[in-house]
């Protein structure tokens, strides 16, 4: 983030408070900042009490005698799947819709809980079936179809930790993700439809489990009806569960059972297994859906465009809404597929009361023209949320007045996969809101911004963000990798969770964050690792070295830019005519291939040099400022300063 930026967030002085309607039947109240700050750990027992279903309550709230590594709700046991399904049938409301699923060719289907009670029954008997016993993992693979949400609940439901891999990941990604995690069943599907095609996902499997693999069944959603290639360990999704008894008794397990691993990127090539348990994540997870997106069950209709790949999918779609009992849209395509106003009769068709999306897709909507939008009618919107990177003032306000009509307030929810739910958010009916900044931690949640000496930074100034008690829905470590997971997260700070974004205190005490600080990117709000990318590259034959910067991009929040030093034999063959424009398609098609779409560089530029520090260390900073056509700053620790214009004339000319 550039320092012009930072200073034009600071000068943005709006702020909305709420509406006397909205804050009348907003459940979040100020009396639950009071509360929480009274008593932090017997806060956060009432609202385990309050929001779940505990099979045998706990003895005690928080076991933090073993820091890093948390225990919440010691002693409890539950089960995740009950929460989300069971007892809403039980309690009468079998026949509230909790899916009204839209897939993109136009097909709907609406599921109500009692229905997805029986589908997750028997899709729980089918795992069993196949072998799946509690703490084994399944890998799911999915498009944005009903049976995701069934198959992480029916792994939820016998103790099976889930490892969801988001469907745009390529099977080398797959491949890796259920090598750390030995999953033993992976559950996707014939297909999915995207932009208005089905795209194949049962291929990306078939090369993922071939050969050496922990993989013993593939269970296959028929989804697409398209031509599939069939092996032994496949199963058909429909024919497993017809053949499935209905009743599934479901077994509670200890709060800190494990509920999923999902993978992110970090700092190193290697993906990190997030790894999350059940009593303390379903608690926060119910609770910010209660009081940030203030959903009512009975009358809202909430909608989360996220992919169930992500985190948000996980907390946002599957366990925290559907733990309140709520109504929710799940939508399987682009918003811009048929029409670009796909979204917004969606809104208008299912009444959306509540909409939660990301910053990128808020900008493209604002570049396809506010004329879309008003073509339907979204008068049903009460509240809006916006998740997965900083948004602009002028996205923010553009949001509110073109989408929510000027009546909604906005969330600006801050959280991390680790983090497992919200943590820094507006409380709508509450909390005053001030566009571009996520403001303030939620009831129970304690952050702060610190500087480089661990100190906190007083109103004003910045630093970086951190956690500094511990939280329900915390990450409980990196699958397999306890070390990393110290090293990551608890080394920098003693005591302290280092959250790698940077962030601001205004000077009314809210926060605004700012963006990574490590060699991670955000692409379109979604995490990207730069020395993922960079091996991906040089694992390429024609590669010598690639060096990955995130540069500023108006409409993705960051892009992929590469600089490449090709291998000797590669770079004759390059200076021929035309030839560099294909090596530079070919790479990115090879990144491509190997993480999936979302990676793919914006720009590669191949280079002769990379510029070093005397050390050897890529100097990123300048790169940074050549892909963002900005004067290179500082060149001086540099051990050949002319590096940089080689560089810059090399960008002026591609
Ligand atoms: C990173 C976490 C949380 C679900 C989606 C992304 C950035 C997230 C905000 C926000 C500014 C945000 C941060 C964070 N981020 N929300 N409201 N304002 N930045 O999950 O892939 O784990 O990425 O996304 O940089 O560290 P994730």
């Amino acid at each position: 983030m550039t320092e012009e930026t930072l200073s034009n967030l600071l000068h943005e002085e709006r702020t909305f408070p709420p509406s006397e309607e909205f804050a009348a039947q907003a459940n979040g109240t100020r009396a639950l900042y009071d509360r929480a700050q009274q008593d932090r750990l017997g806060f956060w027992a009432e609202q385990a009490r309050e929001l779940l279903h505990w099979d045998t309550d706990f003895t005690q709230t928080l076991d933090w005698s073993g820091a890093p590594f948390a225990k919440w709700f010691v002693g409890g046991e539950l089960n995740a799947c009950v929460n989300a399904v069971d007892r809403h049938v039980e309690a009468g409301h079998g026949d509230r819709v909790a899916l009204h699923f839209v897939g993109e060719p136009g097909d709907t289907r609406d599921i109500t809980y009692a229905e997805l009670h029986d589908e997750v029954q028997r899709a729980a008997n089918a795992l069993l079936a196949l072998g799946v016993q509690a703490g084994d993992r399944v890998a799911v693979y999915l498009p944005m179809i009903p049976e995701a949400a069934v198959a992480m609940l029916a792994c939820a439901r016998i103790g099976a930790p889930h490892s969801v891999v988001f469907g745009g990941f390529s099977s080398d990604a797959l491949r890796a993700r259920i090598a750390d995690a030995e999953a033993k069943v992976v559950i996707t599907a014939d297909g999915g439809y995207r932009r208005g095609r089905p795209s194949a996902l049962k291929p990306a499997v078939d090369a993922a489990v071939d050969g050496d693999s922990t993989v013993e069944h593939v269970l296959v959603v028929r989804r697409t009806g398209q031509d599939t290639h069939w092996t032994e360990r496949d199963v058909w999704w429909h024919v497993a569960l017809a053949e499935a008894p209905a009743q599934h008794e479901a077994q509670a397990f200890d709060a800190e059972h494990p509920l999923f691993i999902l993978y992110t990127s970090g700092t190193t090539g290697k993906p990190k297994g997030i790894f999350h348990t059940t009593g303390g994540y379903l608690t926060q997870a119910a609770f910010t859906s209660r009081y940030v997106h203030d959903i009512h069950p009975e009358t809202d209709v909430y909608w989360c465009t996220a992919d169930v790949g992500w985190v948000t999918g996980h907390t946002y779609i599957v366990y925290g809404p559907m733990a309140l009992g709520a109504t929710q849209v799940m939508y399987e395509g682009t918003p811009d597929t048929p029409h670009q106003g796909r979204w917004w009769e969606i809104v208008q068709q299912h009444g959306v009361t509540i909409f939660y999306t990301a910053p990128t897709a808020i900008r493209a909507c604002m570049k396809w023209g506010k004329e879309i939008p008003a073509r339907f009618d979204l008068s049903s919107l009460r509240l809006l949320g916006s998740v997965g990177e900083p948004i602009n003032p002028e996205a923010w306000v553009w949001y509110s007045e073109v989408i929510g009509g000027g009546r909604c307030p906005i969330v600006d929810t801050w959280w991390q996969t680790e983090t497992g739910a919200i943590m820094v958010s507006p409380l709508p009916g509450v909390t005053a809101t001030r566009p571009g900044s996520a403001q303030l931690a939620v009831p129970g949640i304690s952050v702060d911004v610190i500087d480089e000496a661990g100190e906190s930074v007083p109103d004003g100034s910045g630093g970086y963000l951190v956690v500094t008690e511990p939280w329900p829905a915390m990450l409980r470590g990196i699958w397999g990798d306890p070390e990393r997971y110290w090293e990551t997260y608890w080394s920098r700070y003693e005591g302290r969770y280092f959250a790698g974004d940077g962030a601001k205190k205004d000077t009314d005490g809210n926060i605004w964050v700012l963006g990574r600080v490590d060699d991670v990117m955000n692409v379109s709000g979604h995490r990207l690792s730069t020395t993922e990318i960079e091996s991906a590259l040089v694992s390429h034959p024609k590669v010598a070295e690639a060096a990955v910067v995130g540069a500023t991009d108006a409409m993705t929040g960051q892009a992929v830019c590469a600089f490449v030093i090709l291998r000797s034999e590669a770079v004759e063959e390059a200076d021929e005519p035309g030839e560099g424009r294909e090596l530079v398609q070919e790479l990115r098609t090879h990144v491509s291939t190997q993480i999936g779409p979302i990676a793919k560089p914006r720009q590669i530029l191949i280079v002769a040099e990379l510029p070093k520090t005397r050390s050897g260390k890529i100097m990123r900073r300048l790169l940074r400022d050549v892909a963002e056509q900005r004067d290179v700053g500082d060149v001086t620790t540099l051990a050949d300063s002319s590096v940089m214009d080689t560089i810059k004339a090399g960008m002026a000319q591609s």
